[in-house]
């Protein structure tokens, strides 16, 4: 076992110029995919070729090395956890991204912040959100301006902010022992030339079903839910629209959730 994780060092050290690192791929430990793989490539020698593969292959979505062998798993592939098992299981980490990106209202304004994530093992467990109410007719509306996440084990989640608003003080919660697995969003549609304010609304699920809701805004055409694939939810960015000399700023427009097994 030691040898191998050494191997797969190795290689990975030894191979840079292919595209195999942390910002595509999670590896998880102590899982175990049970269907048939949808495809087997076989003698592919190097790990970091075999995540390269999975890379580019739409229909791959977990990938395992073993002895020279790169398998690649669907979507559909059950994943359960079995602690005597000690494989690393690669997540293609475009896969586990659940977000408001294309959304059907036409928002795409403003500046992507940072990723930020849980640590190793943990999950997110509750949110609050950050809103500038309704303004009234004259002034420029943005809603919400910012998400900030709460781990398991407390650390905070926040990527980037827009000025205008409040927090909520309290985060909202799943109950005890829940995690969180989806989200839902409300956004205004594009406005044209009238005031935009973008997403006004941010909801989460638990793995118990039940949403928390936190500060929202009323402007809204419709609500839209997205699960995670797989997994729960270890981490955000979020794009906000904040030019301080433009006469109508929205805030914060699109979320990117980021799902992994855990
Ligand atoms: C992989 O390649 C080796 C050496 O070229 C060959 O002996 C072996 O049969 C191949 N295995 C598969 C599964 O194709
Ligand atoms: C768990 O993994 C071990 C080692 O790979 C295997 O022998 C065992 O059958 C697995 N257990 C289950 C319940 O699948
Ligand atoms: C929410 O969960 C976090 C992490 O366990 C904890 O630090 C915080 O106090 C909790 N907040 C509430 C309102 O329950």
């Amino acid at each position: 076992m030691i040898f191998s994780n050494l191997l797969i060092l190795i290689l990975i050290i030894t191979e840079p110029s292919l595209i195999v690192n942390s910002d595509f791929f999670i590896k998880n430990l102590n899982y175990e995919l049970l269907s048939e793989p949808k495809l087997i490539l076989k003698n592919i020698t190097s790990i970091t070729r075999c995540l390269s593969r999975c890379l580019v292959d739409s229909s791959c979505y977990f990938a395992n090395f073993n002895y020279e062998i790169c398998q690649f798993y669907n979507l559909n592939a059950v994943l359960s956890k079995n602690y005597s098992n000690k494989r690393i299981i690669y997540t293609k980490r475009s896969n586990g991204i659940i977000s408001s990106v294309n959304n059907p209202f036409g928002v795409d304004w403003g500046i992507w912040g940072p990723i930020e994530e849980c640590d190793q093992n943990d999950y997110v467990v509750g949110f609050r959100t950050k809103l500038d109410p309704f303004q009234g007719t004259f002034y420029d509306d943005t809603a919400l301006n910012c998400v900030e996440l709460i781990c398991s084990n407390g650390k905070r989640l926040k990527s980037s902010e827009s000025q205008w608003g409040s927090w909520n003080t309290n985060f909202k919660n799943c109950s005890s022992g829940q995690k969180v697995n989806g989200f839902s969003y409300g956004m205004e549609q594009n406005q044209g030339t009238g005031d935009d304010s973008a997403t006004n609304v941010i909801r989460l699920k638990c793995t118990d079903n039940s949403i928390i809701q936190s500060k929202e805004g009323h402007e809204y055409t419709t609500i839209i839910s997205i699960l995670c694939p797989y997994g729960v939810i270890v981490g955000l960015r979020t794009q906000i629209n904040q030019n301080i000399n433009a006469e109508d700023n929205t805030g914060l427009n699109n979320v990117e959730f980021i799902c992994k097994l855990n």
